[in-house]
């Protein structure tokens, strides 16, 4: 495991790099969920992929960039779910990106997850790692170097509300809910990166990111395997929750195909709480 996370601050350091240097503009493909691939996003597919041949325990892998899995090593033990640059169309905006990595043991699910990793590329490269023990650490670049900051908990109840999706296409109770939660005094903290955006809710102590099923998209638009179940591990080894819209651990989901998407929430404790009255979720 110690290999794929030395692997995974080898790519955030080149993908940095591709971020600061290259065009920003759009390649002439699209990815298996339709969207319009950024120069930016291939290069960052590329960078991991060529990483990850030379790590022998690594069996195959699965990109939100490509339509099925790529098998590297016959022998390997595990396979890594990856969204190489999320939120890749803030770069051009000079708005915080970041990479996601769900290292899984086995059949592709929730339960087989055994560790995640996310970078964030913003004023600074940050990375930040969980297992199944402990909580997630967290690391700072420095020419290079990734130095341990600290561990992560988040409090039981914070101050910031990330409501994603289009406003115009949520459910009466899903509005009732996130309009409840600025009357109780939150403060509105969304940049459209789910990195970014969660990775500051987990660093400033608490508070809800969600990102629900709407009426033009029923099921949500962030992927399970390379989105939703790294950050649901994060999450929980931080003492927080993340559940879908009927309470569901998200890390008991198995999804059906590579691409599958789910509604999802992310916080401490008092907002889950707060989100499962108002969703009227039997606890
Ligand atoms: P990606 O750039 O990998 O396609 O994903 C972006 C995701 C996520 O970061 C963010 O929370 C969400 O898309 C925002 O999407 P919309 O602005 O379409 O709601
Ligand atoms: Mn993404
Ligand atoms: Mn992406």
């Amino acid at each position: 495991m110690l290999t794929i996370f030395n692997t995974i601050k080898e790519i955030a350091l080149k993908i940095d790099h591709a971020i600061k240097t290259e065009d920003l503009g759009y390649s002439d493909s699209s990815n298996s969920s339709g969207e319009d691939q950024l120069k930016l996003d291939v290069k960052s597919d590329y960078i991991i992929e060529e990483a990850f041949k030379n790590v022998s325990i690594v069996k195959a892998l699965v990109s939100e960039e490509k339509e099925g899995m790529l098998e590297l090593h016959t022998d390997g033990k595990y396979t890594i779910c990856y969204d190489p640059l999320d939120g890749s169309s803030l770069a051009d905006v000079n708005l915080s990106v970041g990479s996601i990595f769900g290292i899984y043991e086995g059949e592709l699910n929730g339960e087989n997850l055994v560790a995640s990793a996310y970078v964030v590329y913003g004023p600074r490269i940050e990375l930040v790692v969980a297992t199944k023990e402990g909580k997630p650490k967290h690391y700072r670049a420095q020419e290079g170097l990734f130095n341990l900051i600290g561990e992560i908990t988040l409090g039981q109840k914070g101050k910031i509300n990330a409501p994603g999706g289009t406003q115009q296409y949520w459910s009466a109770h899903h509005k009732r809910f996130v309009d409840a939660l600025f009357m109780d005094g939150y403060r509105l903290r969304y940049s459209g990166g789910m990195v970014p955006d969660l990775h500051q809710i987990l660093l400033k102590g608490g508070g809800i990111f969600s990102y629900p099923g709407t009426s033009d998209v029923p099921k949500g638009k962030l992927r399970q395997l390379f989105e939703v179940m790294p950050f649901a591990l994060m999450y929980e080894q931080a003492g927080g929750q993340a559940i879908d819209e009927n309470g569901m651990r998200l890390l008991d989901l198995a999804p059906s195909h590579l691409h599958d998407t789910t509604p999802c929430f992310f916080g401490s404790n008092y907002e889950m709480a707060a989100l499962k009255a108002l969703y009227r979720i039997k606890v």
